[in-house]
């Protein structure tokens, strides 16, 4: 298969969505260890539309001007020592960057397989809105059974993943929104209570009062920043856990290091996108060991807020920036 070309989504140069383009590109080789994927689907991220604006160049190694970090597809080749799979079989994964094109390759026990109920569009919306809340809310942040999770922005991507998972867990999970109608649907995938909340300092501590008699939550998994970890430091439990992933609302925050020393309060930061090949495989065989299974039992769903084809990659842009998805924006290769 060496030496063939594939169509690849094209960053020509930093802009709008009107710099991207689709067109060949050289179809990659896999190593020994590697396997060849054709990409049946995969999904959009905040970070493709920071890449695309220049604000966010791929980490070192990964495809500098094709971005997607996440896929489901079948293995088309495998590499002279690679062991793991054979071709056709059907696997979900995370990357660097190179997922909005037709190929890629990976290391062969960087990716898990597809469950057999899962669609190719579902398979796409699954890996990086579970394996980061998977990995950020119960492997980092430790969220246990009986404990209460707030998450803001719960109607994104992520925050619909870590609240089936908080559910699955046995924790309760709190989500918040600036849109009421994400609210109302986010209570099918497993929030016990919703708000909606546009002014998180003005606005956090009412509902956590409420909703945890004014003991606060044990883990905040923030996924928006600003003036959200401010108020997180201010929501949280003795010995709470605040857990920052994504910076959508603001890259800075001046916390009260007072409330964090007196709280005990851990904070941690997280990103996947540039871990090294080592830790990601570690991620990804623990989400298919611990979370894989419980799509086959039906107790997470993937949610996909719409689906592109790959030539219309400017209109999947447009739809994930307008803020207004509920879930997973797809891009479907074939
Ligand atoms: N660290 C990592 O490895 C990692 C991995 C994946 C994602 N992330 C981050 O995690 C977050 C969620 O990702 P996602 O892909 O699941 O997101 P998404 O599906 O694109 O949803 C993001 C949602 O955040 C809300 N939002 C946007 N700007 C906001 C603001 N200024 N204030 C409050 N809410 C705002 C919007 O919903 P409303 O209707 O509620 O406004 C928007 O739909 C993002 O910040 C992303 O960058 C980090």
């Amino acid at each position: 298969m060496s030496g063939l070309t594939m169509r690849a989504v094209v960053i020509t140069h930093a802009g709008g969505p009107e710099v991207l383009v689709v067109r060949d590109a050289a179809r990659p080789i896999p190593g020994p260890d590697e396997i060849l994927v054709r990409i049946c689907a995969s999904a959009l991220n905040r970070a493709d539309l920071l890449q695309r604006q220049g604000k966010y160049p791929a980490p070192a190694g990964w495809p500098a001007d094709i971005p997607g970090l996440e896929f489901a597809g079948e293995v088309a080749e495998c590499g002279s020592r690679a062991r793991m799979w054979r071709t056709g079989q059907r696997v979900l994964g995370l990357v660097g960057g190179g997922a909005h094109a037709e190929f890629l390759v990976i290391h062969e026990r960087a990716v898990a397989e597809v469950p057999e109920k899962l669609s190719w569009s579902e398979a796409a919306a699954v890996p990086e809105a579970f394996i980061t809340a998977h990995d950020a809310m119960i492997a980092q942040a430790e969220l246990r059974s009986g404990e209460r999770v707030l998450i803001p922005a719960v109607g994104s991507g992520v925050g619909l993943a870590a609240a089936q998972l908080a559910q699955a867990i046995g924790a309760v999970a709190y989500g918040t929104s600036r849109t009421p109608d994400k609210i109302e649907r986010a209570r099918d995938y497993g929030i016990a209570e919703g708000a909606v909340v546009r002014d998180p300092i003005a606005e956090l501590p009412r509902h956590t009062r409420e909703w945890t008699d004014g003991s606060g939550f044990n883990v905040v998994l923030d996924l928006v920043g600003g003036p959200y970890a401010i108020a997180a430091v201010d929501a949280l439990a003795l010995k709470g856990r605040l857990i920052l992933v994504g910076t959508v609302g603001g890259g800075r925050a001046e916390l009260a290091l007072g409330s964090v020393m007196s709280k005990r309060l851990t904070i941690r930061g997280t990103v996947m996108r540039a871990r090294p090949l080592e830790e990601r495989i570690i991620a990804v065989q623990k989400f298919a060991t611990e979370v894989l299974p419980l799509f086959e039992r039906g107790a997470l769903r993937a949610v996909v807020d719409s689906e592109f084809p790959l030539d219309e990659i400017r209109a999947a842009h447009e739809r994930l920036q307008s803020n207004a998805t509920f879930g997973k924006v797809v891009v479907r290769m074939s």
